[in-house]
């Protein structure tokens, strides 16, 4: 019997790798993302009937609860939810817009809420049937250690944070695990989007880790393999830093 899994933010990124490397493991994927161009392009990138794209944007409550009543009729029992939707906007607080702070809200944390709150009775059903059952939400680096022209960002990922703890803890009893991975900068296209300078004041990506090279996303996957799998079964309401050491200590510019 394969394992099932939904991910959002499928269409790029850590989203997509993840996608990538669940259905090689023999994974069916529901991938959600709000871009359906992108979503396409992930389908040539992962050419397999266990890639099955959803387009929804997660911004919209009946849209995602729609979305995931599909999925439901195809298969009752989800043992996998990764929420890797997510979007970064730049900005200092006193001058940001209004449009883009409500933008960074609305999908890192009521999108990721409402995607948990509709997925939830398909991993309690797994949970039920003595099956795996694993929630895997994105929080940041920004969360535990926030910089500047980041302040939106920097909340949306705290909150993600608290919400990986309170999930964790009111799911326990129903035998699903909840916990969150908390990267330093990673290579994908909401950061190239995002580090050129003359764009955006002077951002970059965040610190600098002693490893000496900033993170692929199949650095995150693999964590986020172990967490799916049997070894991590007492690991819970954590939110694991994957960020080559960028927070252990401050490294001075030479
Ligand atoms: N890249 C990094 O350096 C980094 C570091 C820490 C945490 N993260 C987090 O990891 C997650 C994945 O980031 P990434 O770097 O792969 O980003 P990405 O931009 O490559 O991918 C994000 C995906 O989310 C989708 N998305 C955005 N808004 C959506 C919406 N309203 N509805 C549905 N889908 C939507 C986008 O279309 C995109 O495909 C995000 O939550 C991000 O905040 C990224």
């Amino acid at each position: 019997m394969s394992l099932k899994g939904i991910i959002t933010g499928a269409a790029s990124g850590i989203g997509l790798a993840a996608a990538q490397e669940l259905v090689d493991k023999g994974w069916i994927i529901y991938g959600i993302d709000a871009s359906e161009t992108a979503l396409s392009r992930a389908s040539d990138l992962i050419p397999s009937p266990n890639f099955r794209p959803m387009p929804c944007d997660l911004r919209d409550a009946e849209a995602v609860a729609q979305v995931m009543k599909t999925i439901q009729k195809e298969d009752p029992l989800i043992h996998g939810l990764i929420c890797s939707a997510g979007v970064l906007k730049l900005g200092r607080l006193a001058d940001m817009s209004v449009e883009d702070f409500d933008l960074v809200l609305n999908v890192n944390v009521r999108g990721l809420w409402l995607t948990c709150r509709n997925a939830i009775p398909m991993l309690r059903a797994a949970a039920k049937a003595g099956e795996m059952s694993r929630v895997i939400l994105m929080s940041s680096i920004s969360a535990i250690r926030p910089k500047i022209e980041s302040g939106a960002y920097s909340a949306s990922k705290a909150a993600v944070s608290q919400l990986t703890q309170i999930l964790a803890a009111e799911c326990a009893s129903e035998g699903i695990l909840v916990n969150a991975l908390a990267p330093g900068t990673v290579d994908t296209p909401m950061i190239t989007g995002q580090s050129d300078p003359s764009k955006q004041g002077n951002w970059r990506p965040s610190g600098s880790s002693p490893l000496g090279r900033i993170a692929k996303p199949h650095d995150i996957v693999r964590v986020m393999r172990f967490l799916l799998s049997e070894d991590a079964s007492y690991v819970t309401g954590t939110v694991i830093p994957v960020d080559g050491g960028t927070r252990a200590a401050f490294i001075p510019p030479k």
